[in-house]
């Protein structure tokens, strides 16, 4: 169990040798404006790293904030820079036709308008083997071109994984991201990760707030003296996970990352650990062909 205490400042060390914030801010569901208003709360928060996607339709706005938040002075008064900025967006979908890959990324960076996009993942294995393998040469061209400094891959089952590294890819994915959370721990694709170095990211690490009230959930909440989305994030620190928790509102994305005051016992994360119950909270393309 790590003793690590975790913040909004904690980094993990990518394959790619990139350095990527632990705890980030997810923006799926947020409308345009709830992401434009997000970000910027994050970021005086000291949120450092952004998860969108094509698919969210809001990179435009996410990276617009970030950029506006950058030039304001008022606002920034850390002097940040883009380089101290991480932002991740995703494929929609996977294509056989490697150009059109090489398009759609070229758009994310474009839409984002932040020079270049820190992370970018396949959103889904779907589409087959060959989308999946022609997809991925197109992720490495892009990171050669600067258009992306590191790879990586969402919703990748343990087939998936195996079937993308026998293809020996010239770029290892840095990251593979997929719903974990007490509720759905999914062990098996996080030791596939492991045993090929792919940081795995939690996605839904609330469990989209399905299960706040789950009576081992409030019991140990009360122990800790924490919230419950503070635990959840906490367990999934504590596993050495990326948690991505979203809010739209203030006080909660303040809330789920004061997370360094306590620390859950090896005993309690066991008993989190056997709440799985294969909950998906959204789609699970884990085991598309
Ligand atoms: N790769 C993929 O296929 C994939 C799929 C799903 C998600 N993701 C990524 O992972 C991120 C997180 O997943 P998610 O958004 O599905 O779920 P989540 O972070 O587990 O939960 C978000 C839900 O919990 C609520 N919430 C947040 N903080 C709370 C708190 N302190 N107390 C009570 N309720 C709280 C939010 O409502 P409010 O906003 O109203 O606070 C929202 O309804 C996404 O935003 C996205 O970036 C990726």
């Amino acid at each position: 169990m790590s003793s690590a205490n975790f913040s909004l400042a904690s980094k993990v060390k990518l394959p790619s040798g990139k350095l990527m914030p632990q705890i980030q801010l997810g923006l799926y569901l947020m409308s345009r404006r709830e992401a434009s208003t997000a970000v910027r709360w994050a970021l005086a928060a000291g949120y450092r790293g952004f998860d969108s996607a094509q698919m969210y339709r809001n990179e435009k706005e996410a990276g617009h904030a970030i950029r506006n938040f950058l030039a304001n002075p008022e606002e920034n008064t850390e002097g940040l820079t883009r380089q101290d900025i991480f932002f991740t967006s995703k494929l929609a979908s996977s294509s056989t036709s490697y150009q059109a890959v090489r398009r759609s990324i070229r758009q994310s960076v474009d839409a984002c308008g932040l020079g270049y996009i820190d992370l970018f993942l396949l959103h889904s294995p779907y589409g087959g083997r060959e989308a999946r393998l022609t997809s991925w040469r197109a992720v490495e061209d892009a990171i050669d071109d600067g258009e992306v400094k590191s790879g990586g891959i969402s919703n990748y089952g343990v087939a998936h994984i195996e079937e993308l590294m026998v293809s020996e890819p010239r770029i290892p994915p840095s990251v593979n991201q997929i719903e974990v959370h007490p509720f759905n721990t999914r062990t098996d694709i996080r030791a596939a990760c492991a045993k090929y170095g792919i940081v795995v990211e939690a996605y839904a690490p609330l469990a989209r707030a399905m299960r706040m009230k789950h009576p081992t959930i409030i019991k140990l909440s009360k122990k800790y003296s924490c919230t419950p989305a503070q635990l959840m994030v906490r367990w999934s620190l504590q596993h050495g996970l990326v948690p991505l928790p979203k809010s739209a509102k203030r006080e909660r994305l303040l809330e789920n990352v004061q997370v360094g005051g306590f620390q859950i016992s090896n005993e309690d994360m066991e008993e989190m650990d056997d709440l799985d119950e294969y909950l998906v909270t959204d789609w699970d393309p884990t085991d598309a062909p």
